[in-house]
Parts: structure tokens; C-alpha cells; sequence
């Protein structure tokens, strides 16, 4: 577990727009230069368009010019560690996030790679 991007991740997962779902997810990832970035769940009345913590996080790094990361840490208030959808997975798959970090609020954690979530991943 690294406590500290689990710290970031919950606290960014504070901000999630969920009127629809009401579930609430955070995310943080680390880029290799140390500095973290966050995401949180953003939906929208037209469903489709709703974005995950994971992708707002990673983008976020991403638009600041960060294609090198170290891990990733997503979080939610679930009985078992949350564990990202299809879409995060082939994200997380393109920039290569060596370290995966999947938790709850009580602070259980999954580490995984993005291999073992996503094998045989689609790549150009
Ligand atoms: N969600 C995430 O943010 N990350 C995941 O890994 C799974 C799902 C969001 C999307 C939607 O806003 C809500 O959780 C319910 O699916």
C-alpha cells in the first residue's frame, strides 16, 4: 500500500459529481517525477458521458505534459477494493502504470499491474 497517493486519492474523491450514480470514486497517480495527480468521478444527466476518478487522474497528468508514470492508487466506499472498468483499464494500458493500487475507504488494499487487469491489451 502506498498510504500517501491513498491519502490523495480520498481526498480527491471528495469531489465527485455523482448525482446519478451516487457513487463517489477517487484517484490519484503518480508521475515519475514524483508529482500526483487526481481525479474523482464526474457524470453527466447524458449518461454515456459520465468519466472515471482513474481517467480524470491520468488525463490530468497527461494534459500537464506527464507520460511517465510510477502508480496508481483509486478508491471507494466499497466492501471489497474497488476495481476499475474496461475503459480505465486500456487507459492505464497506454502509459504503462507499472503499480496498481486498488482500495476501500477502510483502507484495504489489491496491488496489481495493469498486465494482470488487462491482458492481451489493445495496442497500435
Ligand atoms: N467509476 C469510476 O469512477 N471508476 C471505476 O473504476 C468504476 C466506476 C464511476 C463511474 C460512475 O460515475 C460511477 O462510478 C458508477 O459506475
Amino acid at each position: 500500500m502506498d498510504r500517501e497517493l491513498f491519502e490523495v486519492a480520498v481526498k480527491a474523491r471528495q469531489n465527485a459529481y455523482i448525482p446519478y450514480s451516487h457513487f463517489a470514486v477517487g484517484a490519484a497517480v503518480r508521475a515519475k517525477d514524483g508529482r500526483i495527480f487526481t481525479g474523482c468521478n464526474i457524470e453527466n444527466a447524458s449518461y454515456g458521458l459520465c468519466n472515471c476518478a482513474e481517467r480524470c487522474a491520468i488525463f490530468a497528468a497527461v494534459k500537464e505534459g506527464v507520460r511517465e508514470f510510477d502508480a496508481l492508487c483509486v478508491t471507494a466506499d466499497t466492501p471489497q477494493p474497488v476495481s476499475p472498468c474496461g475503459a480505465c483499464r486500456q487507459v492505464m494500458a497506454e502509459f504503462h502504470i507499472p503499480k496498481v493500487y486498488l482500495t476501500n475507504l477502510k483502507g484495504d488494499c489489491k496491488e496489481t499491474t495493469v498486465e494482470e487487469l488487462l491482458p492481451y491489451s489493445f495496442a497500435l
